[in-house]
């Protein structure tokens, strides 16, 4: 098991921060996706940029479409700071790591939550560059003890246990859908298409083998990724309100492969099988997807965030 970090492990981060924004206080703490990092760039007023490496405490982002670094600024009027660069447990990192940042959040005042990855789709009727409101999650680690909360309770952020029943706050999935419902031109001009769904945690960095995204279709799932889930439960500890959205980038492929032994016998009998076009994941194409959905994700990541 990774070793707890200390809570002034923490307060050190925050006030090396705080040192460096004058007074700054934000109220939303966005987490840039995959592809998504652009949002940060859209931040307006006045714009504090501090990188990962310079904050004591502080992980380094090494997935690919992840800058490392936290940007402050305005978004729709309300003083925010994003996560541009995600940090991930398939990088090596613990999950006490991984939501490091969120707890510094929390001790700058973040009192929101704004959580964007890239996923892949195992709900057919989802397609590439959809967008899912998360409204629930299956945390395969944690259910099996790698939470974050693992360990003595931290109880300064909040108590042992805690209940996550409505950690996707619906107050802000209302605004996320009414954002979505009142916008003609994401909806109409964009064709963009928004779901509300469970997302599935896998620790990655592989995805999924075929017969795990039967499982998890099984047992309930709309979409998987490799993130998120972990920032949400700290977040939710420690009193925040959580909005989690994820960008199609993919479909799954959790069809069985053809039989071997079938597919040979047609073979010897001269009369072999119709072979099925099938396409796996790949990071290029989830930051492509990304790329393609950036800018409509921010108009829809500003209009919730003006309502917020
Ligand atoms: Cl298919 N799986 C996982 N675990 N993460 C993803 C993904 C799939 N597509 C984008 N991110």
């Amino acid at each position: 098991m990774s070793p707890v970090i200390p809570y002034a492990i923490y307060e050190q981060a925050a006030d090396y921060v705080k040192s460096r924004i004058s007074g700054v206080s934000p109220e939303i703490g966005i987490v840039c996706g995959s592809g998504l990092g652009t949002l940060a760039d859209t931040l307006e007023g006045n714009i504090i940029k501090i990188k990962y490496e310079e904050i004591p405490g502080f992980m380094q982002s090494t997935a690919e479409g992840h800058l490392g670094q936290l940007v402050f600024g305005l978004l729709s009027g309300k003083q925010v700071v994003c996560m541009q660069g995600r940090l991930h447990c398939f990088e090596g990192y613990s999950i006490q790591q991984v939501t490091f940042p969120i707890r510094v959040f929390h001790l700058l005042g973040v009192k929101s939550l704004l959580a964007t990855n890239a996923a892949g789709g195992i709900n057919p009727n989802y397609e590439v560059g959809d967008v899912v409101l998360i409204a629930d999650h299956l945390s395969l680690p944690g259910i099996s003890g790698n939470t974050a909360l693992v360990g003595p309770n931290a109880a300064e952020f909040g108590p042992r246990f805690p209940s996550i029943s409505d950690l996707y706050t619906p107050r802000l999935r209302r605004i996320a859908a009414k954002a979505y419902l009142t916008n003609a031109y994401l909806r109409e001009e964009r064709k963009f298409r928004m779901h509300e769904g469970i997302y599935a945690w896998c620790y990655g960095p592989s995805y999924e083998s075929r017969a795990e995204l039967r499982a998890l279709k099984t047992l309930g799932a709309d979409i998987v990724g490799m993130s998120t889930i972990p920032e949400g439960i700290v977040a939710k500890h420690c009193g925040m309100e959580v909005l989690a959205i994820s960008l199609v980038s993919n479909k799954c492929v959790s069809r069985r492969e053809p039989d071997t032994i079938e597919v040979m016998a047609a073979e010897l009998a001269g009369q072999p099988l119709d072979a099925v076009v099938e396409e796996f994941p790949n990071h290029e194409e989830v930051l492509l997807v990304a790329a393609a959905r950036t800018a409509d994700i921010q108009v829809l990541v500003k209009s919730i965030v003006h309502e917020m």
